[in-house]
């Protein structure tokens, strides 16, 4: 073989293994935000919130991401990674929180609700400003 065909067979090589590298890329994602259940602040503190990656088959097939708490006054951070399988399936996270704050129309519902809230497609090192969720009427959500 002449240096010149080695060479190349080196490069081509290369760029064989980072194209690779790329498709089999992780991607980590961190949220901050702050719950409020304004009929109940204490309804906003403690909450588990899980982020998972929404791959949108049936079943609840959805990869677990990460799992944080909020704290005493609703705020909270999550963080977690995803693996996109080939260059068009990007993680697509979200989070998702179980509930007692009451409907703001329904205010004596004891009845637990379950919120689901998009991310969107934003990795580290941007930081993905959540922004207040208010749990009382989450259509009423405000960025941060
Ligand atoms: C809420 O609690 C967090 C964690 O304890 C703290 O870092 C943050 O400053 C608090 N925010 C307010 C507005 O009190």
């Amino acid at each position: 073989m002449s240096p010149m065909i080695s060479l190349y067979a080196v490069a081509t090589l290369l760029m064989v293994s980072v194209s690779l590298e790329v498709e089999a890329k992780t991607m980590c994602v961190r949220g901050v935000g702050k719950l409020m259940c304004k009929s109940d602040p204490m309804k906003a503190a403690n909450l588990e919130i899980d982020m998972k990656d929404y791959d949108g088959l049936p079943l609840d097939s959805d990869d677990h991401m990460g799992t944080t708490w909020t704290s005493l006054n609703g705020s909270f951070e999550v963080s977690g990674c995803g693996h996109d399988v080939g260059p068009w399936n990007m993680p697509d996270p979200y989070i998702r929180i179980k509930h007692f704050c009451p409907p703001s129309d329904n205010p004596s519902s004891t009845v637990q609700r379950k919120i689901k809230i998009f991310m969107g497609r934003t990795f580290l090192p941007k930081i993905v400003q959540i922004g207040t969720i208010y749990l009382d009427d989450v259509r009423t959500r405000q960025k941060a």
